[in-house]
């Protein structure tokens, strides 16, 4: 395999940085596979709940597809909580991190700041914590969303007689949504906000 001629980077070529440049194109077309490939690490972290942390993630996204949301939020459901394996201390930022370069900004938010409107939950039984975290958030224009996003599908996704639909079930949303180019504004649209219920789609997906 051709190697770049450096060993420090300031020794590079042009000839060099085209070539990563085209290698590092190749490398990027396989982020879903990469990323599917970890949320089946996810199914052995986190002991105590009832539900895996796949099964808590396939469980939103299912849900959210129940509930008619686009592509963009159900693949920002089954991912909310992919950060918890690398970084447990942040991990809404971590995956927002994974997904704002492809979803719509409103989706990067509610994943960015899931943790902090989490608290609401149980902040009250625990010492140090603060239940109304999200406060910090009030007047935000995503505010109501990621309400929305913890009520209905995070906090809700703790049951392990859910049907969930399968992780291979999603595979092809996330391959469609990686696939697409990296901050395309089409894609990204700040300020656009889509709901996360959409009562038409979702009795679609009930026939199908
Ligand atoms: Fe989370
Ligand atoms: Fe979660």
């Amino acid at each position: 395999m051709k190697k770049v001629s450096f060993t420090q980077m300031k020794d590079g070529t042009r000839e060099d940085y085209e070539f990563l440049v085209a290698e590092e194109i190749g490398h990027t077309k396989h982020t879903a596979d990469r990323l599917l490939k970890a949320m089946t690490e996810l199914d052995e972290s986190l002991s105590g709940y009832q539900v895996t942390r796949l099964g808590h993630c396939v469980q939103s996204a299912t849900r959210a597809w129940r509930d008619g949301a686009d592509i963009d939020w159900v693949v920002s459901a089954l991912l909310h909580d992919i950060g918890d394996i690398y970084a447990p201390y942040n991990h809404d930022e971590y995956a927002a991190a994974i997904l704002k370069p492809f979803v719509r900004e409103q989706c990067t938010w509610c994943v960015q700041t899931h943790g902090d409107f989490q608290m609401v939950y149980y902040g009250h039984h625990l010492d140090g914590f603060d239940r109304n975290k999200r406060e910090r958030h009030r007047g935000h224009q995503y505010f109501d969303d990621c309400a929305a996003f913890c009520e209905r599908w995070d906090q809700a996704s703790f049951d392990p007689d859910y049907d969930d639909l399968p992780l291979e079930f999603f595979a092809p949303m996330v391959r469609e949504v990686f696939d697409r180019n990296p901050y395309d504004k089409d894609v990204i649209r700040p300020g656009a906000r889509e709901p996360l219920v959409n009562a038409a789609s979702a009795a679609e997906r009930d026939k199908a």
